[in-house]
């Protein structure tokens, strides 16, 4: 593209944020939907039953004074916001029973069922709140669907689920479901820092014909509205997410690709190392916020 016609698009763009910015004068922390005592609660002694009002246990662990951190739910219409909310009209629900299924399901050569080694899925709860984490047996960085699918490879010799399969997809939203209104919890491991601070400086880093970092959108424009929706902090708190736009579930790296695709920025190939920088970045980025599994976004 011509350089004018660069410098033009990105003014375009940024005429369009402009022009619809909310004439707001409260700061985002300030709005009833994170302010919500109940917030209070230790999230960890939450019943999770089907159709517990979930609402109250989104945002941050400890809403303490300063933190202005808020989840993409709270950027969402109040009906999208019902749907995630009420489990019988979560259609990401409908991907954790399908997990919960596989789960059971002897797989590969070895014939043997995740149950048989891992026991009930309960038992992995906590365990998503701590990925991208590093792998006991590699001692590398392993993002979730990864580990879902060394065990896959190692322990039940089978073949890998495809990357945003439907069945690697209910697998990982079966397993952090567990985790979900535990905070995100990112090990202090040095292993994770270094790869932590290449994604943070990834996220920093302009992009695209349009010249967007990640961090212009989700830090300085967050709560201003693009095309039609509201600019979220960009907070991974709720993956795999059912995405009305895609009429499925889909992972973070599908998100990703989406924005920056959205930048006109040509997206890293699936699985490539990139996005587990970023990954691990947003996670840390994200510690002490509640994981939403299934989240519904727009
Ligand atoms: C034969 C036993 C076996 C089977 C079958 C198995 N796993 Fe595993 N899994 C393990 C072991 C052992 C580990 C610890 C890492 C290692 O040594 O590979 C593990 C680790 C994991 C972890 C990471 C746990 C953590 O604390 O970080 C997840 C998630 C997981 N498995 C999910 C699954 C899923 C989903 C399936 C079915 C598709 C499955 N596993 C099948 C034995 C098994
Ligand atoms: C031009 C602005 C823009 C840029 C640049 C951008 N995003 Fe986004 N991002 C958005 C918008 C808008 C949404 C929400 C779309 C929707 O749901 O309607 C979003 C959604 C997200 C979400 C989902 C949050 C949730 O609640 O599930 C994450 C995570 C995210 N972005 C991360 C990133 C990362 C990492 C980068 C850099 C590689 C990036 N974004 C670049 C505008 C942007």
């Amino acid at each position: 593209m011509p350089a004018r016609a660069l410098l033009l698009s990105g003014l375009l763009v940024w005429a369009i944020l402009i022009v619809s910015a909310p004439a707001r004068a409260a700061p985002d922390h300030a709005r009833p939907e994170n302010t919500r005592p109940d917030q209070a609660r230790p999230e960890n002694a939450l019943p999770d039953r089907p159709g517990a009002d979930r609402g109250a246990t989104i945002g941050r662990s400890d809403p303490s004074a300063g933190d202005t951190r808020r989840s993409g739910f709270a950027d969402m219409r109040p009906d999208s916001q019902a749907m995630q909310r009420d489990d019988d009209a979560n259609p990401g629900m409908l991907g954790v029973m399908a997990g919960a299924a596989l789960w059971a399901a002897p797989a590969g050569t070895a014939n043997r069922s995740c149950a048989d080694c891992h026991g009930e899925p309960a038992r992995l709860r906590g365990v998503a709140a701590r990925y991208p984490a590093v792998d006991s047996r590699t001692r590398s960085p392993i993002g979730l669907e990864q580990r879902i699918n060394a065990c896959r490879i190692d322990h039940q010799r089978a073949a890998p689920l495809g990357r945003e399969s439907g069945d690697l997809l209910s697998l990982t939203a079966l397993v952090a479901h567990q985790s979900r209104g535990l905070p995100i919890a990112p090990r202090d491991d040095p292993r994770l820092a270094d790869l932590r601070a290449r994604g943070q400086a990834r996220f920093e880093q302009r992009i695209g014909q349009l010249n967007f970092s990640c961090r212009d959108c989700h830090d300085t424009l967050a709560g201003r509205r693009l095309a039609g929706s509201t600019i979220p902090q960009g907070h991974p708190t709720g993956y795999p997410i059912y995405r009305l736009e895609w009429q499925g579930l889909g992972s973070l790296q599908r998100r990703l690709r989406n924005c920056m695709t959205g930048v006109r920025a040509e997206p890293f190939a699936y699985g490539a190392p990139e996005y587990l920088e970023l990954e691990a970045y947003l996670q840390w980025r994200a510690r002490g916020m509640v994981l939403e599994t299934p989240a519904v976004r727009p």
